[in-house]
């Protein structure tokens, strides 16, 4: 792997004062954030809005490795996607805000020499904690740029000896709607799943996420660990895992459940193929006027490219 992804010595909390922050009103009116039903256009792109300047960071900006600013913290734990709570994006810090975090277990399970439930706190001391600077481009056709925190989800399977049989990860979130409301909603086959091929999870690029900024996840985004697969549309990054299952057989995921159609197993960031509903050429990048051009695999080509030479993905979309 690339240096260009190992940890930046100061934590970016440090040099990324987030005091500056404008106000949530103003920050949603930055952002161009339509308000209101998105209820079941789960995946449904939004209208670009008016919008103004992205909110300012006070001190050096943290960028991806092609050179794109990070988006503040605000943004990043303001305007999020988890339908365990509420499809309002705005609407999910607040109603995630009191979620139970700690104690926290994650099983991993299933085709592996040794089967183990981990505490989060125990995933923290074992493995060194990075910084990866990644974009995350939804399926609905808005993308932001993150300062995770985490470590290689191959570090974790590593330490529980996958067999030979393993081909597939399956990833489980938590099921607790007496805390999550929107679970209670006969639309979506809860708990939410997803899943890799093993190669995918044993990518160096794919990571398991604890921090953002250097601050512990907040509950919206996924705390107290998720999945972060930048290649891929924003739906595969499950949040708040609390099962890891190596299996033979490709995982069934909620959205390929949902709308087998619409959202496939694979979901590579992909410009040439389109949502049936929807292009996907072109994205916004929250915080910014004008759209901009989608990149294939999330611009993460060079690292990842390989892992799909022998398939169309026209087909395994
Ligand atoms: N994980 C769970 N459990 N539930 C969700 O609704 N939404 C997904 C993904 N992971 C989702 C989830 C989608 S569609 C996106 S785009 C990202 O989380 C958004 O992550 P963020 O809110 O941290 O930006």
């Amino acid at each position: 792997m690339t240096h260009r992804f190992k940890s930046i010595p100061v934590r970016s909390s440090e040099i990324t004062p987030k005091g500056v922050y404008l106000s949530r009103r103003d920050f949603i009116k930055a952002a161009g954030v339509v308000a209101g039903s998105m209820a079941l256009a789960a995946c449904a792109p939004e209208e670009v809005g008016e919008t103004t300047t992205a909110p300012q960071l006070n001190g050096p900006a943290l960028n991806d490795e092609l050179g794109n600013p990070a988006n503040a913290y605000e943004e990043i734990t303001n305007y999020n996607n988890y339908y365990e709570f509420t499809t309002n994006k705005e609407a999910v810090a607040p109603m995630a805000k009191d979620f139970t975090t700690s104690p926290w277990t994650v099983e991993v399970t299933g085709m592996v020499a040794k089967p183990k439930t981990f505490g989060v706190e125990d995933l923290l001391s074992m493995f060194p904690q990075e910084e990866r600077i990644y974009r995350l481009r939804c399926v609905e056709a808005w993308s932001m740029v993150i300062p995770w925190n985490g470590f290689p989800l191959a570090s974790l399977l590593k330490e529980v000896e996958p067999t030979s049989d393993a081909q597939y990860v399956r990833f489980e979130t938590v099921y607790r709607p007496e805390e999550m409301k929107g679970q209670g909603s006969p639309f979506y086959p809860w708990p939410y799943q997803e899943g890799l091929r093993i190669d995918e999870a044993m990518n160096e690029l794919t990571l398991l996420a604890t921090g953002i900024y250097g601050e512990p996840t907040l509950p919206q985004n996924g705390a107290p660990i998720r999945l972060v697969v930048p290649w891929k549309y924003g739906f595969k990054s499950i949040k708040s895992i609390v099962k890891i299952e190596l299996t033979d057989q490709q995982p069934s995921t909620l959205w390929s459940t949902v709308a087998p159609n619409e959202y496939g197993f694979y979901a590579n960031v992909n410009p040439n193929v389109d949502h049936p509903r929807w292009s996907q050429a072109s994205e916004r990048r929250i915080g910014e006027l004008s759209r901009r051009e989608t990149l294939m695999f999330n611009g993460y080509g060079e690292q990842v490219s390989g892992l799909y030479a022998d398939m169309d993905l026209s087909v395994n979309y």
